[in-house]
């Protein structure tokens, strides 16, 4: 059984890109599935510091196939960017990439539609989104009128598709955007610049589904880089204020076309607090000067939007909610370090609903927006944890967090990550 995956259990920027380029090492293909370039991975390998949006961070590991498939949305000009970058940056073998025909490809109203729709939602509040034109080409991929995939790229109706395209979405957008502040799309100049970007990336482009399940059927070993976090997810995260795609885990076989049956480890990435880019409620949201230290010491701005992130308290309602969601077998608690030079921490292990206290997580945004979290005070610790490198080495009360952490969470501590840096990792095993 050859197939592990990495899903992040909070609201995204989890670190999974660093746990994913750990295991990387133990695999032989790291497929993204879901999501497009409003996913952010830094990768800190040695004295370099990479930072993906796209590509799967297994591109900086040599000797392994790194496959994007058919469920992400492909920005092209952005997977040329990344790859042009390793190029320059001679990282070996990170053109051993795959990137599946049935993708669908981001167009420029895409963009557009994306600034005009985040301002419309019907709530009031805006989902704040990364502005990668995610949710726009999610829609028609779903809608199946306005799509373009890949695969179609090459094939000699794409002019017409794009011009198609452009005529109906020109008119819906001169219709939703203030006069004068939308400039109507060129069909022409808009075929030209993908077609480019079609011939370049031609060398890639591959039927990954038919790729993977060969992989899966010969034994090899697969991992499974999920983009955003479980609370994001488009069906079971807290929607509205979701991204498009399903990246609780549960879209790992929609999205790759690799069975669950081949699908046996499940590991959750958790932040040891909680961040959050964009609207949406935020139960242990720390809108004062402790959200605003921890912001600064874990220096929580976007990879790619640069976005300051909202800042927490860890809440274990969340996470047991996300860690049963996705069937996780143990987690990876990063950046413990940034906890370091706290008198106590919190830890929100309950909900406070119209005078009841439940542990259960809310299907309605409006309930979440309601709850007040029910806290448990832990002791802190004032040791700078980023030289540790093993149990040993980590306070009593880290060690306390920790084990508490997975008593409310439900499931064992694997790793910890105390820095940025592959050697900043200790393993706990799943005993703690
Ligand atoms: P979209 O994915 O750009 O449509 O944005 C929808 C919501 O998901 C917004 O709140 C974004 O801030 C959030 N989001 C999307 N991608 C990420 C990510 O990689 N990390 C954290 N938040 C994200």
């Amino acid at each position: 059984m050859p197939g592990t995956c990495v899903i992040g259990l909070q609201w995204g920027d989890e670190a999974k890109g660093k746990i994913v380029d750990l295991l990387t090492q133990e695999h032989d293909v790291v497929v993204r599935y879901q999501g497009g370039a409003n996913a952010g991975h830094t990768v800190v390998v040695g004295e370099e510091v990479y930072k993906l949006s796209l590509l799967p961070s297994g591109v900086l590991t040599p000797g392994v196939t790194c496959v994007i498939a058919g469920g992400v949305v492909l920005n092209p000009a952005k997977a040329i960017e990344e790859l042009d970058e390793l190029l320059s940056r001679k990282v070996e073998d990170s053109d051993n990439l795959k990137i599946s025909d049935r993708v669908h490809v981001i167009f420029p109203w895409h963009f557009a539609e994306d600034r005009v729709m985040d301002k419309n939602t019907s709530d009031g509040e805006n989902i704040g989104t990364t502005g990668r034109g995610i949710g726009p080409c999610y829609r028609d991929k779903v809608g199946r009128s306005y799509a373009i995939r890949l695969g179609d790229m090459y094939r000699d109706t794409f002019r017409e598709q794009v011009q198609h395209n452009i005529k109906v979405k020109n008119s819906i957008l001169s219709a939703m955007v203030p006069p004068g502040e939308f400039e109507p799309l060129d069909a022409q100049a808009v075929y030209e610049e993908y077609l480019a970007y079609a011939e370049k990336l031609r060398p890639f482009v591959a039927d990954t589904t038919e790729y993977l399940l060969s992989a899966a059927e010969a034994g090899k070993r697969i991992l499974f880089e999920g983009a955003q976090g479980a609370l994001l997810d488009v069906d079971h995260g807290t929607y509205p204020f979701v991204t498009s795609s399903n990246s609780s885990g549960v879209g790992i076989s929609s999205g790759s076309g690799v069975p669950a049956r081949y699908i046996n480890h499940m590991i959750g990435i958790v932040k040891a607090y909680t961040s959050r880019v964009g609207g949406g409620p935020f139960p242990t949201e720390l809108d004062n000067e402790i959200g605003q230290r921890i912001r600064d010491q874990g220096n929580e701005y976007g990879t790619v939007t640069k976005r300051p992130r909202r800042c927490g308290w860890l809440d274990a309602v969340a996470v047991r909610y996300t860690t049963r969601l996705g069937g996780v077998d143990s987690i990876c608690l990063m950046l413990l370090d940034v906890l370091s030079g706290f008198d106590e921490l919190k830890i929100c292990i309950a909900y406070e609903l119209d005078g009841e206290q439940s542990k259960k997580f809310p299907s309605h945004v409006d309930d979440l927006r309601r709850v007040q979290p029910v806290y448990e005070t832990l002791p802190g610790w004032h040791e700078d944890l980023t030289q540790a490198t093993s149990r040993d080495d980590l306070p009593a009360n880290a060690l306390a967090y920790i084990q508490r952490v997975s008593e409310l969470i439900g499931v064992p501590v694997a790793m910890v990550s105390v820095g940025p840096a592959r050697s900043q990792t200790i393993t706990l095993g799943s005993g703690q």
